[in-house]
């Protein structure tokens, strides 16, 4: 379905980072970034621009041959891996951050992602992350039609544990991201971080 959706010349999600996570990043030491969903690219490519060594992973092969070139036309470089993140195993206590921006997934698989997240950060590291909470299926502005793929702020405080929750809320915001995010979203924007230890 992924593959089918980005097989166009222009980026559905834009070429422009995701708003939150352009000021959660803002000022961050450039050290090893992990993008998970990545898509077509505009936030690994984003990053590499702050100087950071970027893996973007997604299962769209079609997706991340769009955040290579992206990347080219930036002047930037970026790792990207075609990956089904329901198999794919984060190396451990490697990353500095890890983003998941809008990566939807059915809650079983998100979870097992999240307790990866926790063991792949290093100490020290962050984890940013935006998702539509189930509130946005009554605004229809984008994200996944059923509630089974949605997450909320006690999800998220359940499959994160271990880290120490920076900012995390549930709540709206105008979500202008590419002719697929096209408003007001309900949504779960959150900055984790790992503790030293
Ligand atoms: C809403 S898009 C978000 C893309 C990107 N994070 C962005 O903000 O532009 C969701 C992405 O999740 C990816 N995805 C969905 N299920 C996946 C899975 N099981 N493994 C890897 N990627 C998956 C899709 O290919 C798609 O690129």
């Amino acid at each position: 379905m992924w593959d089918e959706r980005y097989r166009r010349d222009d980026f559905v999600y834009g070429k422009d980072p995701n708003g939150f996570l352009k000021e959660a990043s803002r000022g961050l030491t450039p050290g090893r970034v992990l993008c998970l969903a990545e898509g077509e690219g505009r936030n690994a490519v984003f990053l590499a621009e702050q100087s950071h060594q970027v893996t973007a992973v997604d299962a769209s092969a079609v997706g991340l041959a769009k955040a290579e070139r992206l990347a080219d036309e930036r002047g930037v470089t970026i790792r990207t891996e075609v990956s089904d993140l329901a198999a794919y195993r984060i190396e451990e206590g490697s990353w500095e951050l890890i983003v998941a921006i809008f990566c939807h997934l059915p809650q079983p698989i998100r979870a097992e992602l999240h307790r990866q997240v926790v063991r792949g950060l290093k100490p020290g590291g962050l984890f940013i992350l935006e998702g539509y909470t189930p509130a946005q299926l009554a605004l229809g502005t984008g994200g996944p039609p059923t509630k089974a793929l949605l997450m909320t702020l006690t999800d998220l405080q359940r499959e994160l544990a271990g880290l120490d929750f920076e900012h995390a809320l549930e709540t709206e915001r105008e979500v202008i991201e590419g002719c697929l995010h096209t408003g007001p979203g309900a949504v779960v924007p959150l900055i984790a971080r790992k503790p030293e230890v």
